[in-house]
C-alpha cells in the first residue's frame, strides 16, 4: 500500500482543519487554501465530529453494538470505537477508507485491538466491504448495524454505481440497522471548487438530492436536518452556527 506524500489526501486535509499530526505539507498548504477561501472549516469539521459523536451514542443507546465506518478517515481523537465503548466496553467497530494514508494511519493507531478492523476499500464496492474477511470475522449479519457514512458521500458523484451500492447495504444490513450520513451543503462551493481543481471531486448536495440517497432508510426525529438542529445538547459543539454548512440525518433500516 503506498503513501503519495506529494498528492493532497482528503483524509489528512481534514486531519488539519481538526488540528492534527498526521498531515503532510502538501496537506497543510491545502488546508490554508481552503481556510483562506472558508475561515470557519475548522469549525464545520468540529461540528461534524460533534454530530458523529450524538449519532454513536444514539445508535449505541438503541442498543447497536457494530458499527460499520466508511470513509473513516484518520482515527482521530473521540472516534466511533472510543465512542461506542463508552457505552459498552465490548462495541465492535470495523472502519473503511478509499485513501491508503488513512489506512496506514488506522492501522497504527489501532494496532492490537482485537475489537477494531481497518479496510482499504472503496465505498462503491459494497458487496467486497461487506463481504471482506474482517468484516465478517468482527460484524455478525443477523444483528444490527450501525453504518456510518459521515463527511464520505459528497467526494462521490452520483452515478448508478453509488446507487447500486447504497442499495446494496440497505438490502444486506437486517431490520433495526442505523444510517449515519453528513454532507457538505453548497454553502461550501468554493471549497468544493478548490478541492476538485486538486483532483479530489466533490459534489455539494441539498436536502431534497440527500434524501434521494438515503431512500430507503426512515430518518429518525428530527430527519434531514443541518447539523446543530440534530438532537443538540446543552453546551456541546452543536451550538456552533458553523455546522449548518452540513445536512445531517440518522436514518432507521424498517
Ligand atoms: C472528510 S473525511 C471524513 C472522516 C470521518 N468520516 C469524519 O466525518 O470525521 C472523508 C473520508 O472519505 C474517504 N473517501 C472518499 N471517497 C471514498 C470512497 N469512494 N470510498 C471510501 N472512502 C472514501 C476519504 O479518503 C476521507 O478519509
Amino acid at each position: 500500500m503506498s503513501v503519495d506524500p506529494n498528492r493532497p489526501s482528503a483524509a489528512r486535509i481534514y486531519d488539519c482543519y481538526l488540528g492534527g499530526r498526521h498531515n503532510f505539507a502538501v496537506d497543510r498548504a491545502m488546508a490554508e487554501r481552503a481556510l483562506a477561501l472558508v475561515p470557519e472549516i475548522s469549525r464545520i469539521a468540529r461540528a461534524n465530529r460533534a454530530f458523529l459523536d450524538r449519532a454513536v451514542r444514539y445508535a449505541a443507546g438503541r442498543g447497536i453494538r457494530q458499527f460499520l465506518d466508511i470513509g473513516s478517515g484518520i482515527p482521530t481523537e473521540g472516534n466511533v470505537h472510543e465512542i461506542a465503548r463508552s457505552i459498552d466496553p465490548q462495541a465492535r467497530v470495523v472502519y473503511v477508507d478509499v485513501d491508503p494514508a488513512a489506512v496506514v494511519h488506522a492501522r497504527q493507531i489501532l494496532d492490537g485491538d482485537p475489537l477494531t478492523a481497518v479496510v482499504q476499500a472503496d465505498l462503491l464496492r459494497a458487496a467486497q466491504i461487506l463481504g471482506d474477511p474482517q468484516v465478517k470475522a468482527l460484524l455478525d449479519p443477523d444483528e444490527p448495524v450501525c453504518l456510518l457514512l459521515v463527511a464520505l458521500l459528497h467526494f462521490v458523484p452520483d452515478t448508478p454505481e453509488l446507487r447500486e451500492a447504497l442499495r446494496t447495504y440497505h438490502d444486506t444490513l437486517v431490520p433495526g440497522s442505523i444510517l449515519v450520513v453528513s454532507h457538505a451543503t453548497r454553502a461550501v462551493e468554493g471549497l468544493a471548487d478548490l478541492y476538485t481543481r486538486t483532483g479530489l471531486s466533490t459534489v455539494p448536495r441539498d436536502e431534497a438530492e440527500l434524501a434521494g440517497l438515503i431512500e430507503g432508510w426512515e430518518p429518525v426525529a428530527p430527519g434531514l436536518v443541518r447539523s446543530p438542529l440534530w438532537r443538540p445538547e446543552p453546551g456541546g459543539d452543536a451550538d456552533d452556527p458553523a455546522g449548518f454548512a452540513l445536512l445531517v440525518a440518522v436514518a432507521e433500516r424498517v
